[in-house]
């Protein structure tokens, strides 16, 4: 295998959800950097259908978290009996002064332009593409499926900033790892071989 190759896949391999992260701003050339190559991702009819929010303003992140913790908290409340996950999750968004973005020091919301059809899926390949570029420059991510509920509300996402014509598909935080979590196991897909 080339070398080039195996980067990619070492890459693809190391890069974890980070959750502790160090009181250390991230500059906005490498966040242009990262908002570059998630644009090379492929997108479906080539629309690039993808927009950025790049949030760095701290008191508007921790507010975030305190509205979607909200919207959380009764979902999670319905699953805390069927999944233990879900129950974990709850005790950590109940303690008081939990931070749904874990202190991170950057939150970019990838927004989805309405009137592509393949907007969603096109905005998760840039955010993969952009977690994977962020592992390269030492600089971790985690995606927060658990502020999408509240990013539903039109008007919150237009008073975060989004442009009219958007909405919010995945929004990830960057930031400098404190520390390197080990891999949650990977479970066997499966797989059918149809030859
Ligand atoms: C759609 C999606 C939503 C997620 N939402 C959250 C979240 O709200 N909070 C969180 O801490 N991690 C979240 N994660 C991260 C997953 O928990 C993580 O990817 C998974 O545990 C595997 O760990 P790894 O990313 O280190 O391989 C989310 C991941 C995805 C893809």
């Amino acid at each position: 295998m080339a070398n080039s190759s195996i980067d990619v896949i070492e890459v693809i391999k190391t890069r974890r959800s980070i959750r502790e992260y160090l009181d250390k701003e991230i500059s906005d050339t490498d966040i242009k950097f990262l908002i570059d190559c998630a644009g090379y991702a492929p997108s479906g009819l080539n629309m690039q259908p993808w927009g950025f929010l790049v949030i760095k303003n701290r008191y508007m992140i921790r507010n975030l978290s305190e509205t979607s913790k909200k919207s959380m908290i009764p979902l999670l409340e319905d699953m805390k009996n069927t999944s233990k996950a879900a129950a974990e999750y709850l005790s950590f968004l109940k303690m008081k002064g939990s931070d749904m973005f874990y202190g991170a020091p950057v939150l970019v919301i990838i927004l989805g332009n309405k009137n592509a059809p393949t907007a969603v899926y096109d905005c998760a390949m840039a955010a993969q593409t952009m977690m994977l570029a962020a592992q390269s420059i030492g600089v971790g991510s985690c995606w927060i499926g658990g502020a999408q509920r509240s990013l539903v509300d039109e008007n919150l996402l237009k008073e975060l900033g989004a442009p009219e014509g958007y909405i919010a598909v995945a929004p990830l935080i960057f930031g400098y790892p404190k520390g390197k979590p080990k891999a949650p196991d990977r479970i066997e897909p499966k797989v059918v071989w149809v030859k």
